[in-house]
């Protein structure tokens, strides 16, 4: 099916490179073009627009404004800012709408790529009922500005871990949390970290990057919801789970890159959780009295009682934030009764962490230990597979409570 993509911006040249730059894109997108926020509003009303990306600045209704409006009457569709660095203002006034900021002047691919990723998070959810519930959550944390950053730096070649922590060093907020993470038991480093450059040379690039991203989620979750779980202990599962997925994925020799996306992936691997208790509290306490009285497992009674689980929901986010398509599609699977076929790649490594985080350490007593689905044991070798890969993370050491 075509996808309808709606581009706003007061400036026609803009639009005009636009229009240009996506000509490739024509057999698999009808582009529509406004030089307004009404007139964006009016294409609106008549076609069935999947995606809008939106300049900030524009006279009349800007760009924060025509952003409120498309979550309130259309809150599916995907929304994109399209900002400067000179836009700070504007931004803060967008963040509760905005899935996505793409920084002018923008690269094709990467908008393209973003685009496409975005809008197919929202076959992730196949409830559409709940699909409208979650489009509509006005707290939908934004893909935090500095990882975006840091995603540009890494894409102009190889930047120095130096480089990559001078731009965390710049948030000071981000640093002191950074700092007190990276100290912590969890990543049981023999000597003391003392400034995000030397976090960055020390854990590398891509952890700092994917912790950033947690931390922010973790912390836009902080006060909202009743919390039907502990903050603090999904917390330590998560970065745990992290750790096996990286030492599984190493041990397993897959290439550099997948290393780095089952780490991501398993650090965010039940942001859904936070999502669905901040959005359905009380469907959400009624997910965990079951669980707990009837011995079940989440995601199972998840199905039942809300018809999605906390994995598509995880990964809808995910998507929505474009990040790379192994890491959505690892959280969307990692309840999944099904194994990936082909060889062990990520989607395997982050299930079977998962599982292996529950199994060494006990995460919480009422909740029944996970056993691997026979299916998805068989495709990566069986039993023995699964108790060298239980050595492997009993070998990590890693601890249950932390601080
Ligand atoms: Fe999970
Ligand atoms: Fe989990």
């Amino acid at each position: 099916m075509k996808r309808n993509i709606l581009f706003v911006d007061d400036d026609a040249n803009i639009l005009q490179g636009l229009r240009r730059m996506l000509r490739p894109m024509r057999d698999k997108w009808d582009t529509f073009f406004a030089t307004s926020g009404k007139e964006a509003l009016e294409i609106m009303a008549r076609e069935r627009i999947d995606a809008v990306v939106s300049d900030m600045r524009m006279p009349g209704m800007d760009g924060p404004e025509l952003l409120h409006h498309v979550m309130r009457e259309y809150p599916d569709a995907v929304r994109f800012a399209l900002s400067g660095y000179s836009d700070k203002e504007l931004v803060n006034r967008s963040i509760a709408p905005t899935h996505q900021y793409i920084t002018k002047p923008c690269d094709e691919k990467m908008l393209v790529a973003a685009l496409e990723q975005a809008i197919a998070a929202r076959e992730l959810v196949p409830n559409k009922a709940v699909l409208d519930k979650l489009a509509r959550i006005e707290h939908l944390p934004v893909l935090p500005r500095i990882y975006n950053r840091i995603s540009e730096e890494l894409a102009k070649g190889d930047p120095s871990p130096k480089d990559i922590g001078d731009i965390v060093a710049q948030d000071v907020g981000l640093s002191t949390n950074i700092l007190k993470l990276v100290n912590s038991a969890y990543f049981g480093l023999a000597r003391h970290i003392s400034t995000p450059q030397q976090a960055t040379i020390v854990l590398g690039v891509n952890v700092i990057r994917s912790l950033i991203l947690s931390l922010h989620v973790f912390q836009n979750f902080d006060p909202l919801g009743r919390q039907s779980f502990s903050l603090p202990l999904l917390w330590g599962h998560c970065i745990r789970t992290a750790s096996i997925a990286r030492a599984l994925a190493e041990h397993e020799g897959l290439p550099r890159e997948q290393v780095d996306y089952a780490y991501i992936a398993a650090l965010l691997h039940d942001v859904g959780k936070l999502l669905l208790d901040a959005q359905c509290s009380d469907d959400c306490q009624r997910v965990y009295e079951v669980v707990r009285q009837q011995n079940r497992r989440v995601a199972e009674v998840e199905m039942e009682v809300l018809g999605l689980t906390h994995a598509q929901v995880g990964a809808y986010l995910l998507g929505l934030w474009g990040l790379p398509g192994p890491v959505v599609h690892s959280v969307a699977r990692h309840h999944a009764p099904e194994p990936e076929p082909g060889p062990i790649g990520t989607t395997e490594i982050v299930y079977f962490a998962n599982l292996l985080e529950h199994e060494v350490i006990v995460f919480n007593e009422h909740y029944a230990r996970p056993t691997p689905e026979p299916q998805r044991l068989a495709a990566v070798g069986g039993p023995a597979r699964y108790e060298a890969w239980r050595q492997l993370a009993l070998e990590l050491g890693l601890q249950p409570q932390c601080e």
